[in-house]
Formats: C-alpha cells, structure tokens, sequence
C-alpha cells in the first residue's frame, strides 16, 4: 500500500512509479475526508508513504494524519518525500511521529523534483522541468529496486532544522492573503482540487473559508485562468503542476 498526499502531483507521480501492479494507492487527503484513520496491511504488504516537503517539515496535513491513524500488520515501512532543494530534517519528524505509534520507518529516499514554491519566490519552468523528472526517474528506478528487496537506510534523529523552519510555516499557513482576480472564470476547479475543502465558491468566486490550510498550493498553481493570487507578487510569478499526472 502507498500512501500518499500532493499538491502539484510530484508526489503523485513517484507514488505511481513506485506502486507494484496490484498494490492500493491511497490519498492521504481523501482518507482524512472520510474520517479514516485505521489501516490494515496484509501479511508481508509494504507500506510506502510518499509527500511533498514543506519548510523542511511534513505539510500540516501529513503531520496530522499519521499523529492520529492506526496502522495494523505494518512490516516495511518506507518514505520517499518530494522537494525541490532539500529535505533536511523531515525525514526524522516523521520517524519520530511513526516511533510513537511503535512503526519503524525502515527505508528513506528525498527525491528532487521541479519547484512548486511560486507563493514565495520565482519558480523555473521550462526544459528544467523535464530534466529534472528524467533524473528523478532514474533514481525512482533504483528505489524500486531497493523497496523490492526490502532494503533499510539510516535515518537520522535530528529534527533541528525542522523545528527552526516550524514557526515560518506556521506564520505562512494563513489564507488570508489569497485572492481572485477579475480574470477568474468561476470553473471552481480550486475548491475541487483543494484537499482540505478550504476554498467554497460564492456568486462565481473562490472564497477562503478557513483561516489556515497546509500551503499545498494546487489552488493557485492549478488555476486555468492564473487567476488566483497570493500577494501580488504572485501575478508574475511561474506556475507548476506535474506534466505526467
Ligand atoms: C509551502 C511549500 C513549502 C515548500 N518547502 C520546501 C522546502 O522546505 N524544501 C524544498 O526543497 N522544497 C520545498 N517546497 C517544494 C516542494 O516540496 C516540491 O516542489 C514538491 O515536489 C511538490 O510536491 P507535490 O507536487 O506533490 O505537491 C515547498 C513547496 C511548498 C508549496
């Protein structure tokens, strides 16, 4: 079984990669709307968990999930989480939560793929995108390989980094600064896509009904129109979603 959360679908696009022909892929997001929090492995299953990393931690909504699920039979566990620079500690936040459920996370792989973090800087789009998915694809070929044969990484213990970035998240969970422009064209694809139902739209405009989200940020990245904004900022800044998925 793979469980996986993404915004943009990198996450989505490793987790397929990875998913043997008969094996479950299950949206994290989609269990959390149906108030799913018990998982049953079969006898020998693997269990993959596979999401983006935000402000070299787990996205809120990740953190959140495995802080309240029962996971039964789990025999392997591995990790593969999606970044556009580095992971720096989120691998161990999440052993860490894992640990308290008595799981062992045994096998971790970060996983460099194109940059979805428009909301705060420019992002490069382009040939860069693909060239960085053939990469990924190729160190997707040796991961298989390795979670196949059930191999274990180290992972470390330090969650410093994390916890230094943890406040800057917190602050840059707000919504408030979302917005839709006049160019919106009320397809409503935002409040589908968002996976925390955050967005409601009202007489043909999305509106931010929760104060805070876990910044996944399909909204605006998946916008037909361009029409959604994060500041103003955002206006000229590149959008990304996965070509492939
Ligand atoms: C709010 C936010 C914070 C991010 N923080 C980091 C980060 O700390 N380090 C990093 O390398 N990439 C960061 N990224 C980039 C994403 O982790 C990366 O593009 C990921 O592959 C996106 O996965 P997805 O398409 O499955 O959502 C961030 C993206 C967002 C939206």
């Amino acid at each position: 079984m793979i469980l996986y959360f993404s915004g943009t679908g990198n996450s989505l696009y490793a987790a397929k990669k990875l998913l043997d022909e008969d094996e479950r892929l299950i949206s994290i997001a989609d269990l959390i709307k149906d108030n799913e929090y018990d998982i049953k492995l079969n006898d020998n299953e693997k269990l993959g968990i596979i999401f983006p990393v935000y402000f070299y931690t787990l996205p809120s909504i990740v953190s959140e999930f495995f802080e309240k699920v029962n996971i039964k039979n789990a025999d392997y566990v591995y990790s593969v989480i999606t970044c556009g620079g580095g992971t720096a500690g989120a691998s161990a936040v999440l052993k860490k939560i894992l640990d308290k459920k008595g799981i062992k996370l045994s096998y971790f792989k970060e996983l460099l793929m194109p940059d979805n973090s428009m909301l705060f800087y420019q992002i490069k789009v382009g040939d860069i995108v693909k060239e960085r998915i053939s990469q990924a694809d190729e160190k997707l070929k040796a991961i298989k390989e390795d979670i196949d044969q059930k191999k274990t990484t180290l992972i470390g213990d330090s969650t410093i980094s994390s916890a230094l970035f943890e406040p800057m998240y917190r602050l840059n969970s707000k919504t408030k600064k979302f917005y839709a422009e006049d160019t919106c064209i009320g397809c409503g694809l935002c409040a589908k896509n968002c996976p925390q139902q955050v967005i409601e739209i009202k007489e043909g405009r999305p509106v931010w009904k929760k104060e805070t989200c876990c910044k996944c940020s399909s909204c605006i990245n998946r916008c037909p129109a361009k029409a959604i904004q994060y500041t103003k900022k955002t206006r000229k800044r590149n959008r990304y979603v996965n070509p492939y998925v």
